[in-house]
C-alpha cells in the first residue's frame, strides 16, 4: 500500500484522488489527456433510466468567480451505461474502482438505476445525485428535504449490497439535517457538494458590480468580502428537468 492509499467504505484505492461526478463523463475522452489509471476512483456522470438530451447550449459559462453550469443531467441512460460505459472504463482499467452515479424523478427510478448500476463488478460504490427534482411531489429537489432524503437512502440502501455516497446539495437553508437524514438512511458517507445555484449579470451589470468593489478590494477586509462573492456567482441546477 503506498503512502497515500486509503479505504472507503471498506474498498482500498491508490489515493484518494476522483473526479466530481459528471466533470469527466464516463472516462473515454478523459483519458486522451490523463492517465486514468493514476487516480484512486473514477466516478462516473449521474445516471437515469431513459436518456436525457439535458439543456441547450450553453450549458457552462465562465465569471470572475467561478463557472456556472446547467448541464441538465444530460447522459444516455442506464442501458447504454451498462453496455458500453461502464465495460469500457473495465476493459481499459480493470483495477480502477467506479462510483457509480445515481439520479432520477422517482424513488422508483432511483432504486432501479441503483440496482442496474451496482450489478455491474468494477462498479464499488453508489453515489446519489439528489439534486434532481422529485416529481412525485410536485418538482421539490429531493435533496432539500430530510424526510424524502432518509426515504430516498433508505429504498436504496435495502436494494442494493454495495455502499451508498449520499451527495447533498448545498442549496438548502441547513444542510445538517439533510445528512443526517442520509445517515438515518443507511449512507455509507457523504459527498460534498453539488453545484451550487448562482446567477451571472450582463457585461453591462458586471461592469457595474466592478466599479462597486473597484475601491473597497484595496483593504485586506474587503478581500474577505470578495470571497464570499464567489458563492453568488459559482453556479446552477445540475439536474433542472
Ligand atoms: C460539466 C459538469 C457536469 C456535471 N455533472 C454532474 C452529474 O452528472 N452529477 C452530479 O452529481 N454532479 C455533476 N456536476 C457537479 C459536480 O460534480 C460538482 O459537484 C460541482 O461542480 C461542485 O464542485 P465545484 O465547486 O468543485 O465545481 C457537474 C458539474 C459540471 C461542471
Amino acid at each position: 500500500m503506498g503512502r497515500l492509499s486509503i479505504q472507503l467504505a471498506g474498498v482500498p484505492l491508490q489515493n484518494p484522488v476522483m473526479p466530481a461526478s459528471g466533470t469527466a463523463a464516463y472516462g473515454q475522452e478523459m483519458a486522451q489527456d490523463l492517465a486514468l489509471d493514476q487516480l484512486g476512483a473514477f466516478v462516473i456522470k449521474s445516471t437515469t433510466q431513459d436518456p436525457r438530451a439535458g439543456n441547450p447550449a450553453p450549458t457552462t459559462a465562465q465569471t470572475s468567480g467561478g463557472w456556472l453550469n446547467a448541464i441538465g443531467l444530460k447522459n444516455p441512460g442506464v442501458t447504454t451505461v451498462m453496455t458500453e460505459k461502464l465495460p469500457w472504463l473495465a476493459t481499459h482499467y480493470p483495477d480502477l474502482p467506479v462510483m457509480g452515479s445515481i439520479a432520477g424523478a422517482t424513488f422508483a427510478e432511483y432504486v432501479a438505476v441503483a440496482q442496474q448500476v451496482a450489478s455491474a463488478p468494477n462498479v464499488k460504490w453508489l453515489e446519489l445525485n439528489i439534486s434532481c427534482p422529485n416529481v412525485e411531489r410536485g418538482g421539490l429537489v429531493f435533496g432539500t428535504d430530510p424526510h424524502t432524503v432518509e426515504t430516498l437512502t433508505r429504498q436504496v440502501t435495502d436494494a442494493v449490497t454495495k455502499p451508498v455516497f449520499v451527495k447533498l446539495t448545498p442549496n438548502v437553508t441547513d444542510i445538517v439535517p439533510i445528512a443526517q437524514a442520509a445517515e438515518a438512511g443507511g449512507a455509507a458517507g457523504l459527498t460534498l457538494i453539488n453545484t451550487l445555484t448562482g446567477l451571472a449579470g450582463s457585461s453591462r451589470l458586471k461592469m457595474c458590480w466592478s466599479f462597486i468593489w473597484l475601491v473597497p478590494m484595496r483593504s485586506k477586509s474587503a478581500r474577505r468580502r470578495t470571497a464570499t462573492r464567489r458563492p453568488v456567482s459559482t453556479s446552477s441546477t445540475s439536474c433542472r428537468p
